[in-house]
């Protein structure tokens, strides 16, 4: 019998969904909670090595931990050794995700040079069998996240690929629009997506520089796909997904954050993530996006170099709030843009 989540997963992906992008040492449980809080509907788990998953490894452990309210979280995996994703992917369907992903993006030379990651586009055809065993071995829907070849190829890999994919059983695919070689520098191309797409019955998600709801409409409008992903935007400014649903599904301009509701981010981060790491692992962690979430609220670069100088989270508290602004309408979220 098929597993429900197909069907799930052919339902949400109908919907113009804004996925949260898997995002090492981001998309954890807390910021996953908080993204959905804003409208993502759809996170990945940052993604998590096969070896590690096998050996039961402490880490990989935490990775693939969902929490009761994980609505609709897939679980990335990487691998180079397709028996290994192929029982790697068992394990990750133990913890009940939305989906499996399979990692073919990752450029970083450690992993692509090793043939996981970026690395399975050298060569497409052994990709396409790797995910046809992976489909075979769990009855989750499998997808896969990749780029549009590695680099610097004189026909992109992924259009044939993407076709490929589909054929193998990939329930959905997402497409970085840039090589492996160019890391995450350079325009992303959606161009490409637009041409992977033309043909494909599984849903598509393009990914890459969507940085706004217009980008997001204009991502989806330029490609014919079904979804947009969105990464390093959601790390400072996870609004992206309420402003993005705003757009596309209502046709609606959402107001930007009021300074209330920064600042009640910032607290709430650093509060769930001191919850889940203690101090001052948790108030750390949270610093790389405070920035972002204090972006342009007057007094933003002093409230920003205090909190970088603190490591408790009482002492964060107290920064943020000395950061409220005076007088009487202090208090109503909407009187001060
Ligand atoms: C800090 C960071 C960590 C990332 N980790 C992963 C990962 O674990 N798995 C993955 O498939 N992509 C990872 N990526 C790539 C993103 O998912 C995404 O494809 C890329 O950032 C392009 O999208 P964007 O322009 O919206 O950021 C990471 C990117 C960043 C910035």
């Amino acid at each position: 019998m098929t597993h429900p989540n197909h069907a799930r997963l052919a339902a949400v992906y109908g919907r113009r969904p804004v996925v949260l992008a898997p995002m090492e040492d981001v998309t954890d449980v807390v910021f996953r909670r908080l993204c959905r809080s804003v409208g993502a509907d759809v996170a990945m788990t940052e993604f998590v090595n096969v070896e590690g998953l096998l050996r039961g490894c402490r880490n990989a452990k935490r990775k693939i931990r969902l929490a009761d309210d994980d609505r609709d979280t897939a679980i990335q995996i990487y691998g180079a050794d397709p028996d290994r994703l192929a029982e790697a992917a068992e394990v990750a369907e133990a913890a009940e995700p939305f989906f499996i992903d399979v990692n073919c993006g990752c450029w970083v030379p450690k992993i692509a040079g090793r043939g996981a990651g970026a690395g399975w586009l050298r060569d497409p055809e052994k990709m396409v069998e790797m995910v046809r065993m992976i489909v075979r071995r769990v009855s989750l829907p499998v997808t896969v996240k990749t780029r549009i070849g590695y680099g610097p190829e004189d026909r992109m890999p992924i259009l044939d690929l993407a076709r490929r994919l589909e054929d193998a059983g990939a329930a959905a695919i997402t497409i970085h629009c840039r090589t492996a070689q160019m890391g995450h520098g350079g325009a992303a191309d959606w161009s490409y997506a637009a041409r992977a797409k033309v043909g494909l019955q599984i849903p598509v998600l393009v990914n890459g520089d969507v940085r706004t709801a217009d980008d997001a409409m204009r991502a989806l409008e330029s490609t014919g796909c079904d979804g947009v992903m969105v990464g390093r935007r959601a790390i400072e400014h996870p609004w992206i997904f309420r402003e993005a649903y705003g757009l596309l599904r209502d046709g609606a301009r959402v107001t930007p954050p009021t300074r209330g509701e920064r600042l009640a981010l910032c607290k709430e981060h650093l509060v769930a993530n001191v919850g889940e790491r203690g101090e001052p692992h948790g108030v750390r962690v949270t610093r790389r996006h405070l920035s972002g979430y204090l972006s342009g609220l007057p007094g933003a670069a002093q409230l920003r170099q205090k909190l970088n100088l603190c490591d408790s989270l009482a002492g964060c508290l107290e920064i943020l709030g000395s950061g409220r602004e005076p007088g009487p309408t202090s208090h109503a979220d909407g009187a001060q843009r």
